[in-house]
């Protein structure tokens, strides 16, 4: 099949693009767009998602965990459609909003009832931003709430059960046929294939930790260089090690404290982000680093505190819901998506689109307009298909 656009349906992309420029407005600071999990952005961009799914005809509600759901036609069983409406910090308007402003289009394409019923899902969290949760929207769908979640606090010292509308079970479904995501590639090699959208056979496997060293804080200009237990010294070394651990690995966030010119750093906590398709690999490499933690600390006379490490397996899509995409240039995903989770309880399938130099997590995100609208067909196709 030539995946190329039809002319005069462009209209359709363009309006996918116009919604995720009007989404890219609502944001909780000025001059750039993040959009965490319960705020009053998240409700807003809710609000305004919610008039367009119900212009389409759809019926519209949030679940427990405030997962914006609208609803077209009957059936005992269902396919969801979606991705998600939260933001990192500093974030591009495709990044979650395009999967879901794709679904929409697709849905407001439809002529027919279908034999089932369509959801189209804008999810509350993937991005974990303020919790520090791994699919806080999609998981308690997937029936995988984790009760610890509610004694959560943000920075502020928000609880995170007390943003919750109710008991979270009542979100998890079991009338689900499928789960369907567009979302952009976030990566280069749609580009460099010359391709506008490919199918995602699996999503890679994910470590992440919390890593703290406990030195000494100190007087900067007399403490002597040969007596000193630099805490931010010893997390250098290790973001070294990270960079050079043979897997996908990221620190992207360093606190340390006091944190003051003039003083010695006396803790240093690092975040630790570790991705590969081959969950063996990965833990491997995960194992590797804590040893390295621990001989950075004890030759430089800091404790280590390595509380645990949250292990999210790689995901397959599944192939046969994969195949009604009718697409047949198909990559891995190093990010992580609802699809994950939402695999736990129904088959799952992904659709990326290609985005201008795989630029992703930056404002400069970007996609084209003719993109679009072939992801646009490709996903009214597979309505029809599955
Ligand atoms: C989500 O964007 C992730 O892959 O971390
Ligand atoms: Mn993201
Ligand atoms: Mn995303």
């Amino acid at each position: 099949m030539v995946l190329q656009h039809v002319p005069g349906q462009l209209s359709d992309a363009a309006k996918v693009l116009e919604r995720c420029a009007a989404l890219g407005e609502i944001s909780e600071e000025d001059g750039l767009l993040v959009r965490r999990y319960g705020t009053d952005a998240m409700r807003r961009a809710n609000e305004l998602v919610a008039g367009w799914m119900r212009a389409a005809g759809m019926t519209v509600r949030e679940d427990a965990v405030g997962n914006l759901i609208g609803r077209l036609g009957d059936g005992d069983r269902t396919l969801m459609l979606g991705s998600h409406l939260d933001t990192v910090r500093d974030a591009g308007r495709y990044d979650g909003p395009l999967g879901v402003m794709v679904a929409l289009a697709a849905v407001e394409r439809l002529a027919a009832p279908l034999p089932f019923a369509v959801e189209v899902v804008g999810f509350a969290d993937e991005e974990g931003l303020r919790f520090g949760t791994a699919y806080l929207g999609s998981a308690p769908v997937a029936g995988r709430f984790d009760p610890a979640w509610a004694d959560l606090r943000d920075a502020d010292g928000v609880r995170l059960g007390d943003l919750l509308r109710g008991d979270p079970a009542t979100a998890a479904r079991d009338d689900l046929l499928g789960y369907a995501e567009v979302h952009i590639e976030q990566g280069p090699v749609l580009e460099r294939l010359g391709e506008p959208v490919g199918v995602v056979t699996a999503i890679a496997g994910q470590s992440h930790a919390t890593v703290r060293f406990d030195g000494e804080a100190g007087h900067a200009g007399t403490v002597p260089m040969d007596a000193r237990r630099d805490a931010l010294a010893a997390a250098a070394e290790l973001v070294l090690a990270v960079e050079a651990a043979g897997v996908t690995a990221t620190v992207g966030r360093i606190d340390v404290e006091p944190g003051a010119r003039n003083v010695i750093p006396g803790r240093a906590t690092v975040s630790l982000d570790v991705r590969d398709p081959d969950d063996a690999t990965r833990r491997d490499a995960v194992r590797a680093l804590h040893a390295r933690a621990q001989e950075i600390a004890d030759r430089r006379g800091v404790g280590l505190a390595w509380p645990g490490t949250a292990d999210f397996p790689a995901v397959a899509m599944d192939e046969r819901l994969s195949a009604a995409w009718g697409v047949a240039t198909r990559l891995p995903s190093g990010a992580g998506h609802d699809a994950a989770t939402m695999a736990a309880v129904t088959p799952a399938a992904m659709l990326f689109v290609r985005c201008r130099g795989g630029i992703s997590h930056n404002p400069a995100e970007s996609v084209e307009e003719a993109d679009v609208a072939v992801a646009i067909d490709v996903l009214e196709r597979f309505l029809h298909a599955v």
